[in-house]
């Protein structure tokens, strides 16, 4: 309520990408923390052969460089996926590259995978993982490609990130479904993605659980492909999904700002349908036999349940975390907790 209350008056009228790096610094100096000692939910379940405090996670693109991973786990987040990290430090888009549609609770980025690349996070997890908190920490690093890699290099580039960063990962993530970068989503279609998944494969760490980030995008076809691609290599997991492109006709803001903000990445609530489905499409393929990750428009607790429900094996969510504030994480997991889910 207090958030809220803040939010209302002075977040949201501050520039989204100023106000989130504000929030990264807050919470890892850990300025909300320390209301929440004491408060964490004890949850825990083993997926991927990793034991998990909790099944809600935060979904990459929040902690892009690996900042403030014990204070997000301090919020109540059971597990943190880092990144995108490239293999090479790049700057992203131009700026403005975020925004917020506050009828919708939704935001569009285009943020294009701004991060300080594979050597430098590398070496900050290395040290994270010397530490007590860091040492316990289930900690996903996602990566992607190097946007000045031509296509014919991505493969090589994915094996440079895979190398640096999965001795220091709890789980590795393939992201091939992020908007932003020309020709990243085109890895997705299975006679790119075979060769990808088996080179990274090969270049991950003995032990390290290997899933693919897939886009709510793909044809119901492609879902099941990817499935089954994901099946016959062997893969641990597969986490969907990532923000839309699409653009609903049901979204509450007005068309004028929608156009403004241009193009990028469509999450928050209007993306829980959708995200919803692939997921079902996805288990019933796959059965028990990949953990699915369900990511999309997660919000309430009983948005949360109801992925679990479904059949997901840890849930994640981001756009939210942006609108509900730091004590949501600790909300949901708690109220998983006492469903029993
Ligand atoms: C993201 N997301 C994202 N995903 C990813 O795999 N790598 C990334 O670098 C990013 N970056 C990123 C930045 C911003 C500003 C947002 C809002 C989102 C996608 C995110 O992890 C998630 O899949 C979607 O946002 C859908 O979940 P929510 O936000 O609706 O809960």
């Amino acid at each position: 309520m207090v958030y809220r209350a803040f939010f209302t008056s002075a977040f949201k009228s501050m520039d989204p990408e100023k106000a989130h790096e504000l929030a990264l610094k807050a919470i890892a100096r850990g300025r909300f923390a320390s209301r929440l000692i004491g408060h964490g939910t004890s949850n825990p379940r083993t997926v991927m052969g990793i034991e998990f405090p909790n099944p809600f996670g935060l979904a990459a693109g929040f902690d892009k460089n690996a900042k403030a991973v014990p204070g997000l786990l301090a919020l109540g987040f059971g597990h943190v996926e880092i990144g995108t990290v490239t293999a090479q430090p790049q700057p992203g888009n131009p700026k403005p590259r975020l925004f917020r549609l506050l009828d919708d609770k939704a935001v569009i980025n285009r943020m294009g995978f701004n991060n300080e690349g594979a050597t430098v996070v590398s070496a900050r997890l290395a040290a994270l993982r010397k530490t007590r908190v860091g040492r316990n920490a289930v900690i996903g690093v996602n990566i992607g490609k190097t946007k000045v890699v031509p296509p014919e290099g991505a493969l090589d580039d994915y094996v440079a990130g895979a190398t640096l960063l999965s001795p220091h990962a709890s789980y590795l993530v393939v992201n091939v479904s992020s908007p932003n970068t020309p020709g990243l989503r085109s890895l997705q279609a299975v006679e790119e993605l075979r060769p990808l998944l088996v080179a990274v494969r090969g270049a991950t760490a003995e032990g390290v659980p290997l899933l693919v980030k897939i886009a709510p995008d793909l044809a119901d076809e492609d879902i099941d492909d990817i499935a089954d691609l994901a099946l016959e290599l062997g893969l641990d997991g597969i986490i969907a999904t990532n923000t839309t492109i699409e653009r609903p006709a049901s979204l509450k803001t007005s068309r004028d700002v929608i156009e403004a903000a241009g193009a990028g990445g469509l999450s928050g609530p209007i993306l829980g349908a959708r995200s919803y489905e692939v997921l079902t499409r996805l288990k019933a393929r796959v059965g028990d036999r990949l953990a699915i990750v369900s990511v999309g428009g997660v919000t309430t607790p009983e948005d949360s349940q109801a992925r679990l429900d479904a059949g997901a094996d840890l849930v994640q969510g981001y756009t939210a975390f942006i609108y509900e504030g730091p004590f949501w994480p600790a909300r949901i997991n708690r109220a998983l907790a006492k469903s029993g889910r």
